[in-house]
């Protein structure tokens, strides 16, 4: 069954991201009749930060693992199933202090696993998620995409590539809505920008 991983990051109901998420979603469902969604938003959930048992189990061996250490792997699991078993992922990014949200970053710490996500092997290291397809739709108070003079100060985009791609995510689409927090034309031209590109990455 095909299976698309959802996940959002903002915090607010009038979330720009959530709402190009919910586009792309339900186009992908009238592609996909009887796929399966699987949903997270990282600020709702307030996903916990990794913390010492954390990184102690899951750098132990995963048969030498306590109770306790297993324990400690029980989300992080749980969310690299989901990934794995993902056919395609949409991820809906606020731009944040240049970067993303911490609750997004906690997600990306729980699911970058030794052994699970990636390995090192004698080459260097190697991605383990394979996951066909993956949309970053992201909004921003300015403009910092293609020949912006503000393009250097984005640390969105440039990090997400390198991490998605760290894990094996090689087929990475950006869709930004950018200017949301300028005049109301610029704003909206900026989301009608976002929704035609959307609108031919889902046709
Ligand atoms: C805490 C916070 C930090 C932000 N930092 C930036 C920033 O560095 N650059 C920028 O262009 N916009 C910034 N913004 C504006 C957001 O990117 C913009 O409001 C966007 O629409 C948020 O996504 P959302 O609508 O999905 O919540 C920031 C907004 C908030 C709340």
């Amino acid at each position: 069954m095909p299976t698309l991983l959802q996940i959002e990051s903002s915090p607010r109901s009038g979330s720009v991201t959530s709402k190009l998420a919910a586009k792309y979603v339900a186009a992908w469902k009238r592609q996909n009749p009887g796929g399966v969604v699987i949903q997270h938003n990282t600020a709702k959930e307030e996903l916990p930060y990794i913390d010492e048992a954390f990184i102690a189990a899951s750098y132990t061996a995963p048969e030498q693992r306590t109770a306790e250490q297993k324990t400690a792997l029980a989300l992080s699991d749980r969310l690299v199933d989901e990934l794995l078993s993902a056919d395609e992922i949409v991820l809906a990014v606020p731009m944040w202090n240049f970067g993303i949200p911490a609750s997004f970053k906690s997600w990306i710490d729980l699911v970058a696993r030794v052994g699970r996500t990636f390995q090192y092997s004698k080459t260097g290291v190697e991605g383990l998620v394979k996951a066909k397809k993956t949309v970053v739709v992201t909004a921003r108070g300015g403009a910092y995409a293609g020949d912006s003079p503000y393009n250097f100060l984005d640390q969105q985009e440039p990090y997400l590539r390198t991490v998605l791609g760290f894990l094996g995510v090689k087929d990475i689409q950006f869709i930004h809505a950018e200017n949301q927090s300028r005049a109301p034309e610029l704003a909206a031209a900026g989301l009608q920008h976002a929704e035609n590109v959307l609108a031919t990455a889902t046709a």
